[in-house]
């Protein structure tokens, strides 16, 4: 880091010195972390972003020096110039541990007020105190240094994409909707009263506008904002790592990515991922782990029951299987000891808050069978179960059955998640996957229509064209999701070029044609002059990020993030506004 000390009154950063500089004057900067004073002798931990020094001063320092370092408080600016020398009592657990800087001459630069918190790692303050007070939260060096290398992976990314021809192109933000699904934030127009730009959910649609255009390659780490709700995993402003690509198809785009990851995980980690990272369909991946983002950490996959129960007299199996539905189940293995009568209770309430009518089990125990259902089924169906879930002594199958085998699917795979927890099960590593093959439509129950499960611009597999009218459920798409330990970190597609097909996906999803020129006539425009194929991704920055520190928000690392509610601590917002302001724009606040 010595390139930028020159400018600054600084010679070294206060992490960086070790036993080589012994005996140099140096001068350091920062805020103190702590000041012991021990009558004759004061020592001030001083700590800027690489870390911690030790400052001495003894009986043999200049009086005045002295005094100023007993006036001292926690998270003082101090600007400290003395000789580095060994430490008498050395401290292990620090880089700098062995050395300490001798204090000829002491400036404070800055004074402060107690702060409202201890700057420590391991600390138990509320986050929302922390996060009215993110500056200093900030100054924690385990934030910090997720700060710090989030910008390591940014550049990463940035040298990648550019070494690879990638050009990067700022889209507007001010924008028309593009839909991803969620809602939009608006920004009303002072100039055209009553019309509303929209940030963007994601540049989706400028970046295939570059590829018309003939840009080729494009990449943005661009900001978007989707007005949704908060989860560990959702801020409503992230930013994506956002990818257009022409002339290719979908594994040109998943090798491009999978280069990327590699080089990423190898520069900032150290890890080796190994490519090419595994494919599963759609339909693979709900059948084998009841998700389109599966967590591959660990095992514990769903098991068919359908056909070993078919003909039993239990009425549960029996009337999910009449209904065209399916009895499935997951093997938890060793989980007979932890998985007690409560916490089957609990598993159960579970279930039943995803959906399931209820759910059976049946346990392995050492003093024998017990079960939910033991006195509806015969011996012979136990033993028939226990076989086809490889069930042992010690294992706790739990079992879901329904009419509609799609509401089986996910709620297992929920509870998957559920025991794995419970079990503790270990889940180390990176593994990454790729979902591909995705339906085109989703039924959406609430609004009761056919919506696009990725969106709208994305091209259905060629073979499944002749189904958009007759049967949308079999419509599956050149989707392709990008997943990372039970995350999704991407997701991405071969668009639509062909404007007539374009139109017709448009009224397949219930917008007229004068409602979709309104909304997207530029771009069916665009594809009449020239458009090449194309297609592309979005990874999550801010989740990738995440997934790679281990962090358990995305909180952890974002600068400054909103929370639950979606405002935004330190500075209280979102905040009410003049009502000069709303007039300019002509609003009038309903209450
Ligand atoms: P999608 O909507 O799946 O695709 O978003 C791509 C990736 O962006 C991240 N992401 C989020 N991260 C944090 N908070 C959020 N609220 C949030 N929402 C999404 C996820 C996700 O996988 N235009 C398409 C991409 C394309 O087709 O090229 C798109 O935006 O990691």
């Amino acid at each position: 880091m010595a390139e930028f000390l020159g400018n600054s009154r600084r010679t070294a950063y206060c992490g960086t010195v070790r036993e080589d500089r012994i005996g140099e004057t140096l001068t350091v900067a920062g805020w103190c972390q702590r000041r012991r004073d021990l009558g004759q002798l004061i020592f001030i931990d001083l700590r800027d972003r690489t870390g911690i020094v030790q400052l001495a001063f003894d009986d043999s320092t200049d009086r005045a020096v002295f005094e100023k370092a007993s006036s001292v408080r926690s998270e003082f600016v101090l600007v400290a110039e003395g000789v580095v020398r060994e430490r008498s009592s050395k401290n292990p657990n620090i880089p700098t541990g062995n050395i300490e800087i001798f204090v000829t001459s002491l400036k404070i630069v800055g004074e402060s007020e107690t702060p409202p918190f201890e700057i420590l790692d391991n600390t138990n303050v509320s986050e929302d105190l922390r996060l009215k007070y993110r500056y200093l939260d900030l100054r924690r060096p385990s934030l910090m240094n997720n700060i710090i290398f989030r910008h390591k992976v940014a550049k990463i990314t940035r040298d990648y994409f550019d070494e690879n021809g990638f050009i990067e192109i700022e889209t507007p933000m001010l924008i028309k909707s593009t839909p991803e699904g969620a809602r939009d934030y608006l920004v009303p127009s002072r100039i055209h009263k009553g019309s509303f730009y929209a940030l963007p959910q994601s540049p989706q649609l400028y970046k295939q506008l570059c590829m018309v255009a003939g840009f080729d390659r494009y990449v943005q780490l661009a900001r978007c904002f989707r007005d949704e709700d908060l989860r560990a995993d959702r801020q409503p402003e992230f930013t994506q790592i956002d990818v257009e690509m022409s002339f290719v198809d979908v594994d040109d785009i998943q090798n491009m990515a999978e280069g990327y990851i590699k080089r990423l995980f190898k520069e900032a980690l150290g890890v080796d991922i190994e490519t090419p990272i595994p494919r599963y369909t759609y339909k693979e991946v709900m059948e084998r782990f009841g998700s389109d983002k599966p967590d591959l950490r660990f095992g514990m996959e769903l098991i068919d029951l359908s056909e070993t129960v078919r003909g039993t007299q239990f009425p549960v199996f029996a009337s999910a299987l009449a209904e065209g539905g399916s009895v499935r189940c997951i093997n938890a293995e060793g989980g007979a000891e932890k998985l007690t009568r409560k916490e089957l209770d609990k598993l159960t309430e579970y279930a039943k808050g995803c959906g399931a009518k209820g759910l059976c089990w049946l346990k392995f125990g050492h003093d024998g069978v017990s079960g939910s259902f033991l006195k509806a089924v015969t011996p012979e169906e136990i033993e028939a179960i226990k076989q086809k879930a490889a069930a042992r002594e010690g294992d706790v199958l739990l079992i879901l059955a329904d009419g509609n085998d799609a509401n089986v699917l996910p709620t297992l795979g929920l509870l998957r998640l559920r025991v794995a927890e419970k079990l503790e099960l270990e889940r180390k590593g990176y593994k990454f996957l790729w979902v591909v093959e995705f339906p085109f439509f989703e039924f959406d129950k609430e609004a009761g229509e056919w919506v696009a499960m990725h969106h709208p611009f994305t091209s259905p597999l060629d073979e499944c064209i002749e189904y958009l009218e007759t049967d949308k459920g079999k419509v599956r798409a050149k989707a392709y999701d990008l997943v990372l330990n039970g995350i999704e970190l991407s997701s991405g597609s071969i668009r639509i070029t062909n404007p007539a097909l374009q139109a017709k996906i448009f009224r397949l999803l219930g917008l007229t044609d004068e409602e979709a020129k309104k909304k997207f006539g530029y771009l069916l425009e665009a594809f009449r002059y020239g458009a090449p194929p194309h297609g592309g991704l979005a990874i999550g920055l801010d989740r990738l990020v995440m997934q790679m520190l281990g962090a358990g928000s995305l909180r952890d690392v974002v600068a400054y993030p909103k929370v639950q509610n979606a405002s935004e601590l330190m500075t209280e917002s979102p905040a009410e506004v003049p009502q000069k302001a709303l007039d300019d724009l002509g609003i009038a606040i309903k209450q």
